[in-house]
């Protein structure tokens, strides 16, 4: 299968896979005291600070819902963009777990505006209303869209200014800075973030995410982390991936290579009758409009996902895997469905 649907829909990277097979001799101290998790420690602190302190988790719901849940308290609650991943797609994982509630805001392009933070603040310190302490945003977004260094200072700085945390799920973060020709660290530590979801998986990865605080973490994150069940027994598996995609900068290769194919895609579909592309292409992701019948025609073979079916918006996703030649036979069975339709 050739698939659009995800990023997730890839396998893993055969680097990724030579790692863990190197991994796998002798026998290693478990829960994390092994010679890959330190090495993945060391080069997570070369790119996200000297003092960075990095917590491998099974996948990307989990490195949110423990973000959020050390960061705030029982009262707290977390701003965040309503198309945000934490909001619509992981079963109220974040409200029954880390027992957050959401502000939702609404947004043009998934990205939210530094204006927008302030006007939530109106009740702080009020005994009867919730109290916002993080700021969440995704980069890229779950539209397909990049914050740029100074929106995220921006961002930032309005977070801090109030006594808020800004914490940013990076689930495609790697995308997010092969577009802007950033450091994963310009993109969050240095820009202020006060925790971190480094998603991997999506970026070639086979399973693993990591929780990055910028310094000591928050008390007890430790126990949280054991708790939420995400402890890993068998660590060296889960750093060793981490290794191979941070080592030889493979997550922005493989990053690089899918906002390229994405960019592909987009022009490569525009003359066709019918297609219109609908949002920015800033990574890895085409959103785009066409007829529900052409939608289905090409989905058998290429499959993918309606966004929106009120407006037949569909989400194309490239991932490091992706071919010239998918793009190719891609467009091609979309050209002659549309002649056809
Ligand atoms: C922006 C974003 N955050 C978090 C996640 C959660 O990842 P997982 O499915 O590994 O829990 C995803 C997965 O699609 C995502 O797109």
């Amino acid at each position: 299968m050739r698939a659009f649907a995800s990023d997730n829909y890839a396998g893993a990277h055969p680097e990724v896979l030579a790692a863990i097979a190197e991994a796998n001799a002798d026998h290693a101290v478990s829960y994390g005291a092994d010679p890959w998790t330190a090495k993945a420690t060391e080069l997570i602190r070369a790119r996200f600070g000297a003092d960075a302190s990095p917590w491998l988790v099974f996948n990307g719901t989990a490195a949110n819902v423990l973000s959020l849940g050390a960061l705030t308290r029982s009262w707290e609650c977390v701003v965040t963009p309503d198309t945000s991943h934490l909001h619509v797609d992981e079963a109220a994982a974040p409200e029954r777990m880390a027992g957050v509630k959401l502000l939702t805001l609404k947004t043009d392009d998934g990205r939210l505006s530094p204006a927008q933070i302030e006007p939530l603040l109106a009740r702080q310190g009020d005994e009867h209303s919730p109290q916002v302490r993080v700021v969440s945003i995704a980069n890229s977004t779950e539209l397909g869209t990049v914050y740029s260094v100074d929106e995220l200072k921006a961002i930032a700085n309005v977070a801090h200014a109030n006594g808020l945390l800004l914490h940013i799920d990076g689930s495609r973060l790697a995308n997010a800075a092969a577009a802007l020709g950033t450091s994963l660290g310009d993109i969050t530590t240095a820009i202020g973030a006060d925790a971190i979801s480094l998603g991997l998986t999506k970026a070639g990865a086979l399973g693993v995410e990591v929780v990055v605080f910028p310094n000591e973490p928050p008390a007890g994150f430790a126990w949280l982390r054991k708790q939420h069940a995400q402890l890993a027994s068998k660590m060296r598996f889960l750093s060793a991936q981490v290794v191979a995609m941070l080592e030889d900068d493979l997550y922005l290769r493989a990053a690089t290579h899918s906002n390229a194919m994405a960019s592909l895609l987009a022009t490569s579909v525009t003359a066709i009758p019918g297609i219109t592309i609908t949002r920015p292409v800033q990574a890895n992701a085409v959103f785009a409009s066409l007829p529900p019948a052409l939608a289905d025609a090409v989905r058998p073979d290429f499959p993918f996902y309606t966004w929106d079916e009120s407006t037949s918006e569909v989400r194309w996703m490239c991932s490091w895997d992706t071919t010239e030649a998918d793009i190719t036979a891609f467009t091609t069975a979309l050209q002659s469905a549309a002649a056809a339709v």
